[in-house]
């Protein structure tokens, strides 16, 4: 009597589960009832394994996202990070093109931000402060004078809740935090949700959100450090660069912008032609300088929030192309000026000076102080968006 029942009972379960499935339209749905958007096809692409524990014993899990090509990108919940790309070269050859370690504790000890998620404020706050609604608000000074990229802790120190889910083409892994109100100083409590996916056109396509229930700033960007040769073998100086920004925000000796929205044109910042990083790095430039190479904002040919092309790179040895699109108004193009040969990553191989570069979709640095910046504000009942896609081919 009992086991017909059973079976009709199950059969129901599986026609219902079929009907209620469905392409996913949006992330939201997926994170809100996983039980139906977590697709078989992404739970067949993503692998979770246990990869260690931080120092106060917070398990860490590691997922392998995997698409039809065969790219594949290792995320922890350990700040979010990106521990591997594999992505292959014009032969069809796969290589790592992010720098990182291959263990949980060389993560914990080091202060690179690797491939990590970077918040509340993603870049520099001069002097650790700002004010907002006549209240001043004073943060972390862990870069000389300066705030950077959210505190101490970050977002980059931090264990995310994840979850698979069905992302926009392909399968993704949605990461989540509640950073508290007052957690590294800022006002809010702010509830922040990330899906990276790893598209079948071969993307890094990485979404954010974030909604707060006391007006704050919010900026959010990712911290890989690529190399399209593959991590560790050799500088990116003949990597060619095109940022689509004919303005960058030059900055002061401690890297905080002036305000000015300078011409690239006749310096060194010009990127609006494919040109080599090692090109004119070391030219006697006043922005170089300070830098010690490329470390600054580029403002963007765009007008308003869409998804548009931010810049592209292309490695001449393997052929390999990465280009990115962002819905943010600035990229920050670091070219691994503090890199010193000091760090043995992933299978003991040594990062020298400009081994790696960033580029990091975000809003300008110190727009809680620049009044003529676009504005870093999260009101509450509003939603921070942004997405940034790394889309990698061969030439
Ligand atoms: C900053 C650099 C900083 C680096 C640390 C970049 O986003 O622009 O100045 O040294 O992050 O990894």
């Amino acid at each position: 009597m009992g086991t017909p029942r059973l079976v009709i009972g199950f059969l129901l379960l599986v026609v219902c589960c079929l009907f209620t499935r469905g392409p996913a339209t949006n992330n939201k749905k997926a994170i809100t009832n996983p039980r139906f958007n977590m697709s078989t096809e992404a739970e067949r692409k993503i692998q979770k394994q246990v990869f260690g524990r931080t120092t106060d014993g917070t398990p860490v899990d590691l997922y392998t996202l995997t698409n039809a090509h065969g790219l594949e990108a290792k995320v922890m919940t350990y700040g979010g990070i990106v521990l591997s790309l594999n992505v292959p070269d014009r032969t069809g050859k796969f290589d790592d093109v992010v720098l990182g370690f291959d263990r949980l504790d060389e993560y914990l000890k080091n202060a690179s931000y690797f491939g990590a998620l970077i918040g509340r404020y993603a870049n520099r706050i001069a002097k650790g402060k700002f004010a907002l609604d006549g209240r001043e608000y004073r943060l972390a000074q862990n870069d000389g004078e300066n705030h950077l990229h959210g505190g101490v802790k970050g977002f980059h120190r931090v264990v995310w809740r994840a979850q698979i889910v069905r992302g926009k083409n392909g399968a993704g892994l949605n990461l989540t935090y509640l950073s508290k109100d007052g957690e590294e100083g800022y006002p809010g409590n702010l509830f922040v949700s990330v899906t990276y996916t790893l598209t079948t056109t071969d993307e890094l396509r990485i979404d954010y959100s974030a909604t707060t229930d006391k007006a704050t700033i919010v900026n959010l960007t990712h911290h890989s450090y690529f190399n399209l040769a593959g991590a560790g073998a050799g500088d990116i100086l003949a990597h060619e660069v095109t940022i689509n920004a004919d303005r960058f925000t030059p900055v002061d000796k401690t890297l905080i912008p002036t305000g000015e929205q300078r011409n690239v044109k006749r310096t060194p910042m010009d990127f609006t032609q494919p040109t080599a990083i090692g090109a004119r790095i070391g030219e006697q430039d006043e922005q170089l300088l300070v830098g010690k190479g490329y470390d600054h904002n580029w403002v963007l040919n765009k007008s308003g929030a869409s998804l548009s092309f931010a810049a592209r790179v292309y490695e001449p040895r393997s052929g390999r192309v990465m280009d990115v699109h962002t819905t943010e108004p600035g990229l920050q193009f670091y070219s691994g000026n503090f890199l010193d040969g000091s760090i043995r990553g992933k299978q003991g191989k040594v990062y020298y000076l400009r081994y790696g570069f960033c580029l990091e979709a975000q809003h300008f640095p110190d727009s809680p102080n620049k009044m003529n910046f676009p504005s870093v504000v999260l009101h509450t009942g509003r939603k921070y968006t942004q997405t940034t896609i790394y889309k990698f081919s061969t030439r």
